[in-house]
Formats: C-alpha cells, sequence, structure tokens
C-alpha cells in the first residue's frame, strides 16, 4: 500500500500497547499513567451543570477567557511567571496535543530537538512527525536519572532549536535541582533555544519545590494539564502557555485548523481545578502517593534492583539488565504489567516502568514479592 512515509519512523505509543495486555484478570497492573483517584465532584459537577446550561457549541479556539485568565493568574501567583495573560495560553485537548503544536509551530525537518534519554515516549514520535533531529541527551540510573556533565556536554555539542525538559519526569520519577534546571536554561540562553518544560506531574513532588523555567526564561513554552493533578485522563484538556505571544498564535493556526478547540463544558468544569476544596483533595491524593514511594522504594531496594529514590510523579524507573522487553513479557506471564524501558530511549534498555498510580498500598508487599520471584 501506499502510506505517507511520516509515518516511517514513528510507533503506536508502548504506553497505551502495554497498558491494554495488562488489562487482564490475576495481572497487577503498574502499566498505567493514571492515578485511582476520582475526579474530584466539584469538578464533575460543574461539568453537569454547563451541560445542563447548553454550554455545548465551540468555543474560541484558544480557550474561554475565563479558564485562560484563571491559567495565567495561576502561572503568575504559583509559578513565579511574571507578564502573562491571557493572550499567552492556549487550551486544548490534552497536554500531548500541544506538545504537538509547539513542535509543528516551531521545527522544520533536519533541525535539531534535544531530548534527555530516557524521555517519555510521544516526545520522540512527535519530533519525527516534524522531521526534526533528535539529539539524545544522556541519564543514568546511578545518578537518578539527574542531568550530569556527559549530559550538558552532548548538550553543548549540539545546536538544538527546542530542548525539551520533564520534571517531574516520566518515566523515572526524577525531580531536577533548581541549580540543574539553571544550568540548562544558560545552555538554552547561550545558544539561543526554545524550552519546552512539560510540567504536568508539577504538583505531585515530595519534598521541595517545583521551579518553572519560564520565571527566568521568556523563550519557553510551558505546557501543563489536567489528566495527572486533577484525575483527568479522559478529559482530555491542557494547556500551553508562553511570554512570546507569537508562538502561542501560530500554536492556535494548528488548533484552529485540526482540532478547533478543546471540548466546551470540560473548559468549564475546568474553572474548579482551582478552588480550595479541589486543592485540599490534591493534597490528599499526594500524601497517598508518596507514602506508596515510600513502600516501593524500601521494597525494591531490598531486592538489591533499584539504586535512587524518585522525588516526584508516580514511577519508577528500575534497571535489572538484560532485554527490557523479555522481562516485561516474563513479569506479565508472572502477574506483574511493567512497561519496558526501551520505548522511552536507549537509556532505557534493561530497565522496566513502574506505576505506582493505580496500586492500593496495601497491595505493595505483593508486588514486591512478584518481583522477586520473576526476576531472579
Ligand atoms: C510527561 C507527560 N506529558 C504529557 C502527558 C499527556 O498528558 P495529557 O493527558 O494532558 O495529554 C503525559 C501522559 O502520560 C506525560 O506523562
Amino acid at each position: 500500500m501506499d502510506y505517507a512515509s511520516r509515518l516511517d519512523k514513528v510507533k503506536e505509543s508502548a504506553t497505551f500497547k502495554y497498558s491494554a495486555q495488562a488489562k487482564k484478570d490475576g495481572v497487577i497492573n503498574l502499566t498505567q499513567g493514571l492515578i485511582n483517584h476520582e475526579t474530584p465532584k466539584k469538578i464533575r459537577d460543574a461539568a453537569i451543570k454547563a451541560l445542563g446550561e447548553g454550554k455545548t457549541t465551540y468555543t474560541p479556539t484558544r480557550g474561554i477567557p475565563q479558564l485562560r485568565e484563571k491559567i495565567s493568574d495561576k502561572l503568575k501567583s504559583q509559578n513565579g511567571i511574571k507578564g502573562l495573560e491571557a493572550e499567552n495560553i492556549l487550551v486544548s485537548c490534552g497536554a500531548k496535543h500541544l506538545i504537538f503544536e509547539a513542535v509543528m509551530a516551531l521545527i522544520n525537518p533536519g533541525e535539531q530537538v534535544a531530548l534527555p534519554n530516557p524521555s517519555w515516549v510521544s516526545y520522540e514520535s512527535i519530533v519525527h512527525l516534524a522531521e526534526g533531529k533528535i539529539i539524545w541527551l544522556p541519564l543514568k540510573a546511578h545518578e537518578g536519572f539527574i542531568p550530569d556533565d556527559d549530559f550538558f556536554s552532548r548538550l553543548e555539542d549540539s545546536n538544538p532549536k527546542i530542548i525539551f525538559m520533564n520534571s517531574p519526569n516520566n518515566p523515572t520519577g526524577a525531580v531536577y535541582p533548581k541549580k540543574t534546571i539553571k544550568k540548562i536554561i544558560d545552555l538554552a540562553e547561550r545558544k539561543d533555544a526554545w524550552i519546552i518544560s512539560d510540567e504536568i506531574y508539577e504538583r505531585i513532588i515530595y519534598d521541595g519545590r517545583h521551579f518553572s523555567p519560564a520565571s527566568v526564561y521568556d523563550k519557553t513554552i510551558t505546557i501543563n494539564g489536567y489528566s495527572k493533578e486533577f484525575s483527568m485522563t479522559g478529559w482530555r484538556l491542557g494547556y500551553a502557555a508562553s511570554k512570546v505571544e507569537e508562538v502561542i498564535d501560530r500554536m492556535n493556526i494548528i488548533q484552529s485548523q485540526s482540532v478547533s478547540c478543546a471540548t466546551s463544558f470540560v473548559q468549564y468544569a475546568a474553572l474548579e481545578a482551582y478552588s480550595k476544596e479541589v486543592s485540599d483533595e490534591v493534597e490528599d491524593m499526594v500524601s497517598e502517593l508518596k507514602h506508596r514511594r515510600n513502600l516501593l522504594v524500601e521494597g525494591l531496594s531490598d531486592l538489591g534492583v533499584l539504586n535512587y529514590s524518585p522525588q516526584g510523579a508516580f514511577y519508577l524507573f528500575p534497571k535489572l539488565g538484560g532485554d527490557d522487553i523479555r522481562l516485561a513479557d516474563k513479569l506479565l506471564e508472572d502477574g506483574v504489567g511493567v512497561i519496558p524501558g526501551s520505548p522511552f530511549g536507549s537509556a532505557g534498555q534493561g530497565c522496566v516502568r513502574i506505576s505506582y498510580g493505580f496500586i492500593p498500598a496495601d497491595r505493595i508487599d505483593e508486588v514486591v514479592v512478584k518481583f522477586a520471584g520473576s526476576i531472579k
């Protein structure tokens, strides 16, 4: 068949593929990038109210003004990004689509995009769709996947138009120290590169505080969404923000010629995400995740397969060695679903990604026992 070659290097999302396989009776499913917490009731009720009020037609392509104002207020007050107005915000159907729009708006064929290795699976595919050239920046398990000298010298030697940053990180759970983020910003500034800062896990940090590059570097596109923090993966809502209004305008051209706008009543519902009640609920959810992280880190460290303690998100990325695809298949046969590490980049070889978003704390012992049996 004569299909377009632009898909030649793009594969189906490994996370979706392995998640589907793990949805079987008797399998403890540690594949999913989501949390077993219902979307807060206030948000669900607001969606029902918006539907009842007939808020069911197209919205402005950039999103409803009330939501864009809430987002710009939040980015100013919580992330220290001064000078952002509603015009600097673009709301769309999930963070993933906004990353797609950002890369499509910036990258010409052959231009370089720097990606940490490992990285969330979709960055690589999106760069391939834009026909960009990936520069992989090596990270190491024994450094807890925090950028080290090798990462910076690779970045120094390259000429990227975009540098991707994702802290807290999927798949590793690493949270970059502020000084590391500042070092990346210094390099971006010297090379006049854009930073795409994917901050979708910003609220899920166990120690310390999140630092947004856009608070000190204007040529940043901050990406965020409602999927993780508010358990709204199926609602499909996210946003991009940049002090450079022109990049938001150009992303909005793609939006207007593709999805048109995010779902109307979902945008009205998201206004409630900024209430104190919802924020308190999120705080409780993060405490529960921290408890699970502690139990898992303890159990897997005792087995000798984990030598770092991730500070955020809800993932662990232990390096077990060997062929990670076979390892994930073997673990699945033994009743534990995980994602193999290599789809996240060559540095993921021999690793598996474990999500503890969906596993209750009282089943973690069982996970560790199954792991011990499976990898011996
Ligand atoms: C790092 C990262 N960015 C973006 C997304 C996608 O978020 P959304 O559901 O808003 O498209 C995910 C989802 O797993 C993610 O892990």
